[in-house]
């Protein structure tokens, strides 16, 4: 069923911390549409638990925030990019609790920062371990009462328009074409600027933290549309998530062993500190490892963290989330060890962007989890994400506002057509090559690879790209659809991305080449559309 058309000065994809964050700096003159495929809250957002890291602590420091992101990094980072960040952060922070973000405070009155791995201060601040729900409520709550702010949940983008599409002779993005999941409408809504805040691909994976909504879908988008994307081979797998077949991957936050919990083997023996050092505070792709090493050796189905040795008045108070989950599926965090295993968390590459958050196609800004901006190099830091969210949230906003006056709004665009396609009749096809693809990222493109496994990843991808494609051709969309096919891209994209990379480096780690290159500088994988080209003919900045 078509829709009719709308405009917009700015159309936001995503109502995450990012989209949201980004929303309630544009000048309230603009007028503002954000976009959500579920409920405005639902995004990984939502769920995050650790915190945010910022330096706000006298005996901590920006350059100190700065060494342990870089060195967490593993020689990727872009050290402008991670200094602009840190920097930003504290201000970041005073702009969530202008919000009215309730932080967690010592005594009442200081926030209170706790410790995750890769830092060598304390300098998370959280609501207990419900950071994100703090966030993610507090940002819909004010874009509610915007008046500039138009806000559309359950209505999934389907792809970008950009001027080639309706055969202009320059590249800018002027707008999306989204579906409205509750009675199958579809709009074509222009605007001067597209910001793309959808998250990350996680859902490529069987076994994720992550929510469903977690498809890949903006970096799916912009590769179509002519963006290069990078450094797709370093997904973060988190080392613990309660081990239950309910449990959904439920994370159990990094904080407790930023607390004291215990890594144990299930005889009840340590082993972090055989691997590092720094042993339950190493970064999480070596305890990620360690935990897939030590698993894999004696044949267990998964290890146990520890934090039974603190009170139960202080677990109860500082994790209430983590300790209410974990007895509801039968599991006493302050008398026994919990069952965990790694599942795929966090995805550090994507859509590569500028400091303003500013992609390879004119008019077109990705911001969040769905870029890659440089600061997370090869291996993001604990508690980094929500950070890079609002420092490139503001810095967009800025651009937009400053930017957005000359530029014309497009409004002759063609409305979706599906005069040629019909209604599915199996849409078994969708939920069986969902399972398949998610089952063989898992087994063949998880924390240890090797040129085989992505091989044989790589052939499966690109057959299963060519069905659905073909599927997507004949057949009416629906979301489940359009999702299948963003993953199965961004799965093609990710092993793309690891079979480039002959060394292993931060997350990505393979048999075939166990160590990083030491002799050359580290480089970015970059993976260049067909459409290029095109699309960078918007970066020479001539009015359009
Ligand atoms: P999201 O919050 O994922 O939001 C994406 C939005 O885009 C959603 O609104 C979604 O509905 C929408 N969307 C997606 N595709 C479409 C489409 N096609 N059309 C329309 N809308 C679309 N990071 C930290 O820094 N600290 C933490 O403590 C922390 N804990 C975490 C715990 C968990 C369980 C998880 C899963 C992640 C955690 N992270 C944490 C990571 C962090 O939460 C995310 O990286 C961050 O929230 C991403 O924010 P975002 O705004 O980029 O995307
Ligand atoms: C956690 O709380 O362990 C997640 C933190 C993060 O992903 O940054």
């Amino acid at each position: 069923m078509p829709r009719k058309q709308e405009q917009f000065d700015v159309l936001i994809l995503g109502s995450g911390a990012a989209g949201l964050g980004l929303a309630l700096q544009l000048d309230s003159s603009l007028r503002v549409c954000v976009i959500s495929k579920n409920s405005l809250e639902e995004s990984s957002t939502y769920y995050a638990q650790g915190g945010i890291s910022a330096v706000l602590n006298q005996e901590d420091s920006a350059e100190s925030h700065a060494q342990d992101t870089i060195q967490t990094g593993g020689g990727l980072c872009h050290e402008d990019t991670v200094r602009y960040a840190v920097s930003e952060g504290p201000t970041a922070i005073e702009w969530l609790i202008e919000q009215g973000v309730e932080f967690t405070r010592e005594n009442g009155y200081e926030l209170h920062l706790t410790r995750e791995g890769g830092h060598s201060h304390r300098r998370v601040v959280h609501s207990a371990d419900t950071t994100g729900k703090a966030v993610a409520d507090t940002l819909v709550n004010a874009a509610r009462q915007a008046f500039n702010i138009t806000l559309m949940p359950h209505n999934i983008a389907i792809d970008l328009i950009t001027a080639s599409k309706i055969g202009r002779k320059y590249h800018r993005c002027l707008g999306a074409y989204v579906l409205d999941i509750r009675n199958h409408s579809i709009s074509t809504l222009a605007a001067k600027a597209v910001v793309l805040a959808t998250g990350g691909a996680n859902k490529v994976y069987a076994y994720t933290s992550n929510p469903d909504g977690s498809t890949g879908d903006g970096i799916a988008m912009a590769w179509r549309a002519g963006c290069r994307i990078a450094n797709m081979e370093f997904i973060q797998f988190h080392p613990t998530c309660l081990y239950h077949p309910e449990a959904k991957s439920f994370l159990i936050t990094e904080a407790l062993r930023g607390e004291g919990a215990l890594l144990r083997l299930p005889d009840g023996k340590r082993f972090m500190s055989k691997f590092d050092e720094r042993a339950e505070l190493a970064p999480r792709d070596v305890v990620a490892r360690a935990i897939d090493h030590e698993m894999k050796r004696i044949g267990a189905e998964c290890l146990y963290l520890d934090i039974s040795h603190k009170s139960a008045g202080f677990i109860e108070t500082c994790f209430p989330n983590v300790y209410a989950r974990c007895k509801h599926f039968g599991f006493d965090l302050a008398r026994e060890p919990i069952p965990i295993v790694p599942a795929a968390h966090y995805t550090c590459g994507g859509i590569m962007t500028d400091r303003h958050g500013e992609t390879d196609l004119r008019s077109l800004y990705a911001i969040g989890e769905v870029a890659c901006t440089g600061l997370h190099g090869a291996n993001r830091m604990a508690s980094n994400s929500l950070l890079e969210c609002l420092v490139f949230a503001r810095a967009a906003s800025r651009h937009i506002n400053e930017n957005i006056h000359g530029v014309e709004l497009v409004t002759e665009l063609s409305a979706w057509d599906e005069s040629r396609v019909t209604d599915s009749d199996e849409e078994v096809v969708v939920s069986h090559n969902w399972s398949e693809l998610r089952h063989f990222m898992w087994d063949y493109v998880g924390i240890v690879r090797t040129d085989k496994r992505l091989e044989r990843a790589h052939r499966r991808a690109e057959l299963l790209l060519l069905e659905i494609d073909e599927y997507y051709s004949n057949f009416r969309i629906t979301s489940d659809l359009l999702e299948l096919r963003n993953l199965s891209t961004c799965a093609s994209l990710i092993i793309r991305c690891a079979q480039q990379r002959k060394e292993s480096r931060g997350l990505h780690y393979t048999l075939d080449y166990p160590e990083p290159h030491e002799d050359k500088e580290p480089v970015d994988t970059v993976l260049v559309p067909s459409n290029f080209a095109l699309a960078s003919m918007g970066l020479s900045g001539s009015g359009c």
